[in-house]
């Protein structure tokens, strides 16, 4: 269990540890919450799901490659019916609070799929406007009017929290963000994977079969934390979860001092399904050496030069 003074405020959400299992990382979390503990966990987020089922890219759709790792899935996913039949089960056996996470490729799309999430009982939808795998290459998170106009239609479609899950991608990340605070988000995430290409010198074809693809784990690091930082900056006060390349304790720290009241845990899972166990004791360890006893004394406190 997350001790004491671990638990922080995410917009109207009490969480009882800073630490988000992030989307697509975790399965629909069912199949991983045997082998974590997922009691350490303040929620996890499961793979998005779109109105109809998505196929996916072919094989190779993951790489490793320098600090990090690339993948390509295309967001394979049964679609939102079969996903709600699949999950109405399972959702109340498990010791972790589930949020859903919807893709699609219009405002109305997003909306459907947020609907069918509430029918089963998930209470907050991260909305994922930065997956980079959509075939026609358009990414919302890029965009603030077209952001706006999903969070807008996700927010009205029911009394759902709504997260804003934007790309590192963004150069004015704190435009869009601003764009989805007005549209109606509860929240926002910083970020999803960056755009990203890698070859194999052996057959020289790219090491996914789509080509380019999403960055993440520890190389990305720097580039969410900055959209968390102008973010925060920007925004004082923004509820943001901070995620890209976490692998430690002292990583959440640095997340934290940057702005964030929250962090994903993604790449991580898939050499270490238990990390978040580890990395809360590290984030325990690194408060006690601070001389930190709340996680809010550490939000947002990174000083100027
Ligand atoms: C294999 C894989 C699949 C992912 N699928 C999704 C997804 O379905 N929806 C989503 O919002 N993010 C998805 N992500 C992005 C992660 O949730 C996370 O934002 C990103 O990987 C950065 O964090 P990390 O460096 O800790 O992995 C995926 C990431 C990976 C590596």
């Amino acid at each position: 269990m997350a001790p004491d003074g671990l638990n922080t405020d995410l917009g109207p959400l009490h969480l009882r540890s800073p630490l988000i299992a992030a989307s697509g990382t975790v399965g629909s979390v069912w199949e991983w919450a045997d082998v974590a503990d997922v009691r350490v966990y303040g929620a996890a987020v499961a793979k998005s799901v779109a109105p109809t089922e998505w196929p996916g890219r072919p094989a190779p759709r993951l790489a490793p490659t320098g600090p990090g790792m690339l993948n390509g899935i295309g967001i394979q996913n049964p679609g939102i019916e079969k996903w709600v039949e699949t999950m109405r089960p399972l959702l109340g056996k498990l010791d972790v609070p589930v949020w859903g996470s919807a893709v699609g490729t219009t405002a109305e799309e997003f909306a459907l799929v947020a609907k069918g999430l509430v029918t089963v009982g998930i209470e907050v939808v991260e909305v994922n406007l930065s997956c980079p795998n959509l075939e026609d290459g358009r990414m919302f998170a890029l965009d603030p009017d077209r952001s706006r106009e999903v969070i807008e239609a996700v927010a009205s479609s029911s009394d759902v929290v709504v997260g804003a899950k934007l790309s590192p991608n963004a150069e004015q990340i704190v435009g869009v963000a601003e764009a989805c605070l007005a549209g109606g988000a509860d929240f926002l995430t910083l970020t999803n994977t960056a755009l990203g290409f890698g070859v194999s010198v052996e057959d020289r074809r790219p090491l996914l079969s789509g080509g380019v693809g999403g960055y993440s784990g520890p190389g990305l690091k720097p580039l969410s934390m900055r959209c968390v930082y102008e973010v925060a900056n920007a925004i004082p006060g923004a509820p943001i979860v901070g995620c890209g390349g976490i692998v430690s304790g002292r990583d959440v720290v640095e997340y934290l001092l940057a702005g964030a009241s929250a962090v994903g845990l993604g790449t991580v899972h898939f050499s270490e399904p238990r990390a978040g166990a580890r990395i809360l004791r590290e984030l325990r360890s690194e408060m006690r050496r601070l001389g930190v006893t709340e996680l809010r004394e550490l939000i947002g406190a990174v000083r100027p030069w």
